[in-house]
């Protein structure tokens, strides 16, 4: 069932990777590996991702709104073919027509949606070159338990499953419907849009960091699977963006924010953070900063885990007290 010549570039990148280890990969990804031989240039080395020029068509996740919204009109400006998916269909439709792209009403946190999705704009539109998930919730703690995040939304009981869903496994589901496909043709690109709450915390909001930090590790085992067969992955880390999730409206001019105060390096506008994915993808970098801080805020997460913690427990009680 499992590509022999898959286990023996996995040999050949870590010695670590056992045959268990790539089959029980293999069931829950539910694909057979198509890495072959030819795609590996004579001397073993890695195939570099597609450069950012030679991307023609983008599917951008929740690109109806904010951050998702930004990157379509960034791609559209540097001539992609755009493919704006979002479950506000309305929104998706204003979108791809103010940038002359297609609009697709999905629902990220269903697999068959994302499989539908890739299949009919591969037939439409040829080969995706770029997906960006972008999509993202995030509904804050209840009553300050961390465990919480209980009431009910939609037809889901707990909103918890919402974000696994839709910041999670929505990459997942979307590296599974391309990844084989991508490898053949020699290459694709994963922009996943995280947060600095992936490296950090988001304080209010257990399930929103967890979710988010989940991404970040799915990003960098795509990266570390996949980056020698010219798969390309940039994982999106910002603070305060200026959308309707921290409660800015979109085309607002303010730049005042809310996460009651966890806003400390201030408040981007969305098309500050799609200029720095694009930078990023001319770069072939795979993690993106728009708030350079977070880079030394991570460092000292790292370097003494106790006195972050004290840290963060003291920004939680100004917060609270404000
Ligand atoms: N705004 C910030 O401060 C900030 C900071 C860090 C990370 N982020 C992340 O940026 C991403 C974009 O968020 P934003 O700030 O632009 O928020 P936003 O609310 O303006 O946009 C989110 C978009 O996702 C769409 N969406 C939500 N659920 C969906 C689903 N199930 N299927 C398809 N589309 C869905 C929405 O309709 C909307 O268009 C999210 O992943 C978010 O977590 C935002």
């Amino acid at each position: 069932m499992y590509s022999l010549t898959f286990l023996t570039r996995q040999c050949h990148i870590s010695v670590a990777v056992s045959v268990n280890c790539v089959g029980r990969y293999v069931e829950s990804a539910g694909i057979v590996p198509l890495v072959s031989d030819s795609k590996v240039s004579a001397d073993g080395a890695a195939i570099e991702p597609p450069s950012y020029a030679s991307i023609r068509v983008a599917v951008v996740t929740g690109g109806g709104h904010g951050i998702g919204r930004a990157i379509c009109r960034r791609l559209a400006a540097d001539g992609k073919r755009v493919v704006v998916a979002d479950i506000d269909e309305a929104a998706g439709k204003r979108v791809a027509q103010d940038v002359k792209g297609i609009a697709r009403a999905v629902n990220v946190a269903d697999p068959d949606a994302i499989a539908r999705l890739v299949a009919d704009v591969e037939a439409s539109e040829g080969p995706i070159d770029l997906f960006v998930s972008n999509a993202g919730v995030g509904f804050g703690d209840d009553a300050g338990l961390a465990a919480s995040a209980a009431g009910a939304i939609g037809n889901v009981a707990d909103r918890w499953q919402p974000c696994w869903q839709i910041n999670v496994m929505a990459h997942v589901y979307a590296a599974r419907a391309l990844v084989p496909a991508m490898i053949e043709r020699g290459g694709g690109w994963f922009v996943n849009v995280a947060s600095a709450a992936g490296l950090l915390s988001q304080i209010g909001d257990a399930a929103y960091t967890a979710t988010k930090h989940a991404a970040v590790a799915f990003a960098e085992s795509l990266a570390i699977t996949h980056g020698d067969d010219g798969i390309g992955v940039s994982v999106v880390c910002p603070q305060a963006v200026a959308t309707r999730m921290i409660g800015i409206e979109d085309d607002s001019n303010t730049l005042e924010g809310g996460f009651g105060g966890n806003d400390v390096d201030g408040v981007l506008r969305p098309e500050a953070v799609a200029d720095r994915i694009v930078a990023a993808l001319e770069a072939r970098r795979f993690l993106v900063l728009p708030h350079p801080q977070v880079e030394a805020y991570e460092q000292r997460r790292a370097g003494d885990r106790e006195r972050w913690l004290e840290g963060m427990r003291r920004m939680r009680r100004r917060i609270e007290n404000t």
